[in-house]
């Protein structure tokens, strides 16, 4: 049997592009000490490292995480340690290690002790088979070594809940883009890239095509998704817990250039694909999120005006 678990939250991978908006929101929702940052690195003159809980913690450290759960109380673990697409294609060996690795030792603390488990999939599960707007039940098979290993992720969670009765859920993150903190090695990272250049260099070289266009999302929405799903009741939560789809905004590089030029004088930007066109090509439009909404209320409120507007003025400032 597991022992009780405690109140205390761990956040891995908290450094990150996501966990720097989250272990924000968790504090604010939760209190500032309920909250345990922690990742594998640090980042000098970080709020997490300098004022807050923070830990070095790797997600291949299984004896590691031990510890921290059982000395700090932990009762649930948001597990966003993980090695994205762009960087995972180039080593994917270290993105399986740490991908699939991270998620079963998450996995196998949570089943120890009793944790309940947010861990993200992608929109990088699906490959170039899916529907142009991908449904939530659809065969999976990416192409990236960084797509396998959310599959595997989506699997892994599934049996962990069904077999132990781990309460694992998860969301399918479209690409997000958000200001307070880098992107961190992905496909889409382009789509933060470019705000940073309109506003310092007045020029961004788009490593898409201008036609590509992904499924994407405001950080903000993507925060509120988590937090909204980690409340759902229990019997609300169906066979969708390992990744949910959930749907923001779906648009072309061309359409972001030109909202942004729109509202930055003199603001151009040129295309130029590299490596990065091929994962992208594999991923689908859009996403059809209906199980999410009709299962636990999702719905995105940011479309590409407001994100962009919200991205502008936050950087200007
Ligand atoms: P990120 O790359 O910005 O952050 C990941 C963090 O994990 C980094 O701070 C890194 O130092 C840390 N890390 C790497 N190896 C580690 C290890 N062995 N132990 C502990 N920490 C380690 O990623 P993110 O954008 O914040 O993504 C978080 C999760 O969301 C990932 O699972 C990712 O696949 C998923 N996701 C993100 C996006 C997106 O657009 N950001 C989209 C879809 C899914
Ligand atoms: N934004 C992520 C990436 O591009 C998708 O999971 O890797």
């Amino acid at each position: 049997m597991p022992e009780t678990p405690g109140d205390a939250i761990l956040v891995t991978g908290a450094l990150g592009q996501i966990g720097t908006d989250l272990v924000e929101a968790l504090r604010a929702k939760h209190g500032q000490d309920a909250v345990i940052a922690s990742d594998v690195r640090e980042v000098a003159n970080h709020p997490f490292v300098e004022e807050g809980r923070f830990t070095r913690l790797s997600v291949l450290d299984g004896d590691a995480m031990d510890l921290v759960v059982e000395e700090e109380g932990v009762g649930t673990v948001y597990h966003l340690a993980a090695i994205l697409s762009a960087t995972g294609e180039k080593n994917p060996e270290l993105c399986e290690r740490v991908n699939v690795g991270g998620t079963i030792t998450v996995l196998e603390t949570a089943r120890r002790h009793g944790l309940r488990v947010y861990s993200p999939s992608s929109i990088a599960v699906f490959g170039p088979d899916a529907p142009d707007r991908a449904p939530q039940v659809t065969p999976l098979n990416p192409t990236t070594t960084y797509g396998k290993t959310k599959v595997t992720g989506e699997v892994m969670a599934m049996n962990y809940w069904k077999q132990y009765g781990v309460d694992t859920r998860g969301i399918r993150y479209p690409g997000l883009v958000s200001w307070k903190s880098p992107p961190g090695g992905g496909t889409t990272d382009y789509a933060v890239e470019i705000f940073h250049a309109a506003l310092n260099e007045g020029h961004y070289d788009c490593f898409v095509g201008s036609e590509t266009r992904l499924p994407m999302m405001y950080m903000d929405d993507a925060i509120r998704a988590t937090l909204e799903l980690m409340d759902a009741p229990a019997d609300s939560i169906g066979e969708a817990r390992g990744g949910y789809n959930v749907s923001g905004i779906s648009f072309t590089a061309g359409e972001l250039a030109e909202t942004i030029s729109e509202r930055v004088d003199g603001f151009t930007c040129d295309f130029k694909p590299d490596q990065r066109q091929v994962y992208a090509d594999s991923w689908p439009d859009s996403v059809d999120d209906s199980v999410a909404r009709e299962e636990w209320g999702w719905q995105a409120e940011y479309d590409l005006t407001r994100m962009a507007d919200e991205m502008l003025d936050r950087l200007s400032s």
